[in-house]
């Protein structure tokens, strides 16, 4: 499973890498508008840390603006990936960007027939948003296996990313379900690592490495 980190806060992402779990970024307006960043020179420098795939989305509501906006974003770094809402202009932009060798996230998914006609149109990723469907009652699991059961029938390329992910269940979840990738808010993959019982177990191999480093 490949982990992105789910922020535009420089300082995460840094830190995040030097554990040497970071496989990619995702962002959107509003993790760029909580973190005041000039969106050009943010996703420059995000792309500059992070060998991977950074999302960065594109704002263009009708189809000739988002390609027209999405080339330019694309230009940032060889490694940026340009996050597309998916829509009938979204589908019929992330189509013409697909055919010029530009990787597309289509994001802002949340049905299995969303995911389905992102793949048809040749987007690198897929976004489905646990978090926001389990918010309005759904059961956001159910609907994540089954796009990877109809991915898997039909040979489909496009990467699968769990995101709106809230809780460290909802990765181990994705996991289990085939989730390509999670990407993950900073203060979750803290969470991922910690257990009290490693804690509890450093503690005592401390006190007792105490009493002996002296004999
Ligand atoms: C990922 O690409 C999305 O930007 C993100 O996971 C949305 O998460 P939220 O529902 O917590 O805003």
């Amino acid at each position: 499973m490949r982990f992105f980190i789910d922020t535009a806060n420089i300082e995460e992402i840094r830190e995040a890498a030097s554990w040497g779990i970071l496989d990619g970024v995702t962002t959107n307006p509003t993790l760029c508008a909580k973190e005041g960043c000039e969106f050009r020179s943010s996703i420059k420098e995000i792309a500059d840390i992070v060998d991977g795939p950074i999302s960065a989305e594109a704002i263009s509501m009708e189809r000739d603006g988002i390609v027209e906006e999405a080339r330019e974003i694309a230009s940032i770094a060889p490694n940026v990936v340009v996050k597309i809402p998916i829509t009938e202009e979204g589908l019929a932009a992330t189509k013409k960007l697909s055919s010029e060798g530009i990787k597309v996230n289509m994001t802002l998914v949340f049905s299995v027939n969303q995911a389905i006609l992102a793949a048809k149109v040749g987007a690198a990723f897929v976004s489905p948003f646990l978090g926001r469907l389990d918010d309005i009652g759904h059961d956001s699991m159910a609907i994540l296996y089954d796009m990877v059961v109809v991915y898997q029938n039909y040979g489909f390329d496009t990467k699968i990313i769990a995101a709106s992910i809230r809780h460290p269940l909802h990765v181990t979840k994705a996991a289990e379900a085939g989730a390509d990738i999670a990407t993950v808010p900073f203060k979750i993959l803290k969470q991922m690592v910690a257990h009290p019982l490693t804690d509890k177990g450093i503690d005592r191999f401390l006190q007792d490495w105490d009493k002996i480093k002296n004999l």
